[in-house]
């Protein structure tokens, strides 16, 4: 069995990390870390959790690195990584890290681990950054025509307000989100520039939160070189994701509903202009807390560790 830790176990992306790896056959959870929750069991904490001898504790780094972990999960706010990394760095050469954070997202020394793009290079990884939420659906959705853009593409996206995580915020404030969409960080989003580096491709991107709970819809928009119909520019997409089973390519948009409780990501709604030649939009959905962060994370563990284990869909989520 692999022996892992989530560490920041209680947060909305460690909580939905704990129900995945508790399903996974070959995983064994030794430590599932929060201050806030220590003492209590997981089982009572996290719906349809199996084993009901796991409490949360609250661990300091050096008693992580004592666990001797073949996968130690950070999903810590941004800022709180180094300390339990240099703590396992220090003890242990053959732990497998991999920090849901963006502390090391632009570290050379990590691996980048999106899945679909990066497969070889995670393989075998031990240091592993995961990509960010609305940048895994600006990736994903800009990767198959990368090298056909003529200028920096505008991304629109429209979070639910469980990005902006469990700390009390304006973003996550039911009151001010009721009826309502609140932009913010218009530029300079550190998925504008983590996108921007990964796809060696300026992008433009705007996010926003809104008062569902869970899921991303990105609204991309930019301009082709040669212009395409919107029939190749789909064709382009099912081409290049052949061989992805996370990611579905359809004709219709995809909204959110789609990719909420999914493990998959959408891409669809091509549409090319009749007015400008080369201008596209395509739309993308993915649900912030799994492809956008949690199954991200346990695909990252699977190729890193070589480990044969299928992501199955979820049908649990009811929006009616
Ligand atoms: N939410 C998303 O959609 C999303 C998607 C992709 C990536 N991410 C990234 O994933 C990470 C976690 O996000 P989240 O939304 O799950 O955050 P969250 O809901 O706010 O949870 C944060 C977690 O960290 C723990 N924590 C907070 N301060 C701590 C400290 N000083 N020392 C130790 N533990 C501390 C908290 O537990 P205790 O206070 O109980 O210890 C909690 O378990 C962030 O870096 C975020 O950027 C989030």
């Amino acid at each position: 069995m692999i022996r892992v830790a989530v560490i920041g176990a209680r947060g909305y992306v460690g909580a939905e990390l704990l129900g995945l790896l508790d399903s996974h056959p070959q995983v064994e959870i030794l430590a599932a870390s929060s201050r806030a929750h220590a003492g209590k069991s997981v089982a009572t904490v996290i719906d349809g959790f199996s084993n009901t001898t796991l409490n949360f504790t609250a661990l300091e780094p050096k008693a992580v690195a004592d666990l001797k972990l073949d996968v130690c999960f950070l999903a810590l706010p941004n800022g709180l990584a180094t300390n339990f990394v240099a703590a396992i760095d220090a003890a242990s050469a053959t732990t497998t890290i991999i920090d849901l954070s963006a502390d090391y997202r632009f570290d050379d020394s990590w691996v980048y681990g999106q899945p679909e793009r990066q497969r070889g290079l995670v393989t075998g990884a031990k240091r592993i950054a995961n990509p960010g939420c609305y940048a895994t659906g600006a990736q994903l959705g800009l990767a198959p025509i990368v090298a056909q853009l003529a200028e920096p593409p505008a991304i629109f996206g429209i979070s639910g307000y469980s990005g902006a995580g469990t700390t009390p915020s304006r973003n996550n404030d039911s009151k001010i989100l009721k009826n309502n969409i609140i932009p913010y960080k218009l530029t300079d989003h550190i998925h504008e520039r983590e996108v921007s580096r990964t796809l060696a491709q300026q992008v433009r991107f705007s996010p926003h939160v809104a008062s569902f709970f869970r899921g991303i819809q990105l609204t991309i928009s930019g301009k082709l070189k040669q212009p395409m119909t919107a029939t190749e520019l789909e064709n382009q997409f099912q081409n290049y994701y052949q061989n992805s089973p996370l990611v579905n390519i359809s004709t219709a948009a995809p909204e959110v509903r789609d990719a909420a409780g999914k493990h998959s990501l959408q891409i669809g709604g091509f549409t090319v202009s009749e007015q400008e030649p080369g201008h596209f939009v395509l739309v993308v959905t993915l649900d912030n807390l799994l492809k956008g962060a949690a199954t991200q994370a346990l695909q990252n563990m699977n190729l890193a560790l070589s480990l044969e284990y299928k992501l199955n869909e979820f049908d649990g989520i009811n929006y009616d």
